[in-house]
């Protein structure tokens, strides 16, 4: 794959990826978290990945979702999908969404694909696009552990619960649970606190 590919593999696998995505993983999950929001808010889903399951439960729970995606497939069948939400080709760092606010963010399976100092940045702007109050929620395992990614066979890495934590604390973020799905994804929930309550 060509360097100046930024979806971490993803795009030369994403037909593999869209048929073989479960999905029934996840879902449950960011349902029970989305109730936790202002119905009918707004939802950047990053990575958005084809939306299935995660925007498309965000959508069907009335939310205004936002998807951005490095891959131009999954972007391309996220669109003709959802005609009607905003969608983004780009790399989560270089967002342009990352200029608007929002109620919630997630980031299912797309933190760990990205460098250290990148995972870093994205936590950064992901505090700075949060209205005050707003939720966040992303996958990582508890562990620091390195591993090749199952489908594009590139390192992943996990910077461990410690690390994550601080990160948060210096982005001023607050943990707010975790939780482990039926796919033994680890979630981090997280939270923006409003300084005007
Ligand atoms: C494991 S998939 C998860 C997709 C989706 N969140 C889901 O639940 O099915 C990771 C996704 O992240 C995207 N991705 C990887 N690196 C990225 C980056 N730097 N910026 C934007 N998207 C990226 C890939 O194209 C892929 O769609």
């Amino acid at each position: 794959m060509a360097s100046s590919d930024q979806s971490n593999g993803y795009e030369a696998l994403a037909e593999k990826f869209m048929s073989s995505r479960n999905s029934r993983i996840g879902a449950a999950t960011v349902r029970e978290w989305s109730a936790t929001l202002p119905r009918g808010s707004s939802v950047l889903d990053l990575g958005c990945g084809h939306g299935v399951p995660l925007s498309q439960t965000l959508i069907d729970e009335g939310f205004a979702v936002y998807g951005v995606d490095a891959s131009a497939k999954m972007v391309a069948a996220f669109h003709e999908r959802f005609p009607f939400a905003h969608a983004e080709c780009s790399s989560v760092e270089d967002s342009a969404f990352f200029n608007c606010t929002f109620d919630g963010v997630i980031a299912w399976g797309l933190i760990f694909l990205l460098p250290a100092e990148v995972q870093t940045v994205v936590i950064r702007k992901v505090a700075r696009a949060l209205h005050p109050g707003g939720k966040f929620l992303f996958t990582a395992p508890q562990d620091v552990v390195t591993w090749l990614d199952a489908l594009t066979g590139r390192e992943s890495v996990s910077l461990g619960i410690r690390a994550y934590r601080q990160i948060l604390h210096d982005e001023g973020l607050m943990p707010a649970g975790e939780q482990v799905d039926e796919g033994d994804n680890h979630y981090y929930f997280v939270s923006k606190p409003d300084e005007r309550l």
